[in-house]
């Protein structure tokens, strides 16, 4: 399949909201216009391009990003320990707002049901964003007090040429990575005491499997429009482009709920 690399927006302004949203640095502001967000008119005959901008999305001056190294780490035995917890999957949920428009606003020519789909996902995050962000204010602390790192968006850069490999490396690999460390935070957290921050863990992890079963499902349908085999090529492409393999113990329910195949889940088997 060709696709076309452009650089022009779109004459649909459902396109250009999302493109405003994805630019819009102030977090309350996003979640706002995230909300706001209607799908595009788009129709099956719309050939497939892949817009080339947005490369450096909207995002608040705080939080100061590190490298993953710097990013504080600490016991959950102390506020400052949840603080430092919530605070991380706050950020990751920020970045998840942004690659899920990123998703819908930079691959065109994709069914109607592809833009439902991650608008939806960028809804969800807003979601998750707010319910942490109310969290961390009810601890004393807000979203940009500590400081993160970039890695997610740079798996976005990484991926924005081919729609195919976005959807097997980011929902796939990097929320799916989600799927399978959430359930022993939520044990931590319980241990802890905190169950707020549970609760909300536990419906963030309910609704991502959603988000990670959107991913599979697009990267299926693109690997059957281009005649490949989905199976053989993830694992290629997780060594192509992360020349990592995923890491063990995996969330094997949840992934299977997700559109994990019984071979991919069998892959993964082997290095859990
Ligand atoms: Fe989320
Ligand atoms: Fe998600």
């Amino acid at each position: 399949m060709l696709i076309s690399h452009v650089d022009s927006g779109s004459s649909d302004p459902a396109f250009a909201a999302i493109e405003e949203a994805l630019q819009t640095g102030c977090a309350e502001l996003k979640c706002q216009r995230v909300a706001a967000l209607s799908t595009p008119a788009v129709s099956a005959d719309d050939p497939p391009e892949v817009r080339a901008g947005n490369l450096t999305p909207g995002r608040p001056p705080r939080p100061v990003l590190v490298h993953p190294s710097r990013v504080a780490r600490r016991r959950l035995n102390s506020v400052q320990g949840r603080v430092a917890l919530v605070h991380a999957v706050a950020h990751i949920e920020f970045n998840a707002i942004n690659l899920a428009l990123d998703a819908a606003w930079r691959f065109r020519g994709m069914p109607p049901g592809y833009y439902d789909d991650w608008l939806r996902v960028a809804r969800d995050e807003a979601r998750h964003f707010g319910w942490l962000r109310q969290r961390l204010l009810d601890m004393g602390s807000d979203y940009g007090e500590l400081e993160a790192h970039n890695g997610l968006w740079e798996a976005a850069v990484k991926t924005a040429a081919d729609p195919l490999v976005r959807m097997a490396l980011v929902p796939r690999v990097l929320e799916a990575r989600g799927l399978d460390v959430t359930p022993g935070m939520i044990n931590r957290l319980a241990r802890s005491g905190d169950h707020e921050t549970v609760a909300i863990l536990e419906r963030i992890l309910e609704e991502e499997v959603c988000h990670v079963e959107i991913g599979s499902r697009w990267y299926h349908y693109l690997c059957a429009q281009r005649e490949l085999d989905a199976d053989a090529l993830f694992p290629r492409l997780l060594d192509e482009y992360m020349q990592v393999r995923p890491r063990g113990p995996f969330n094997f329910p949840a992934r299977r709920a997700a559109g994990f195949t019984p071979a991919e889940l069998d892959w993964l088997r082997q290095s859990d």
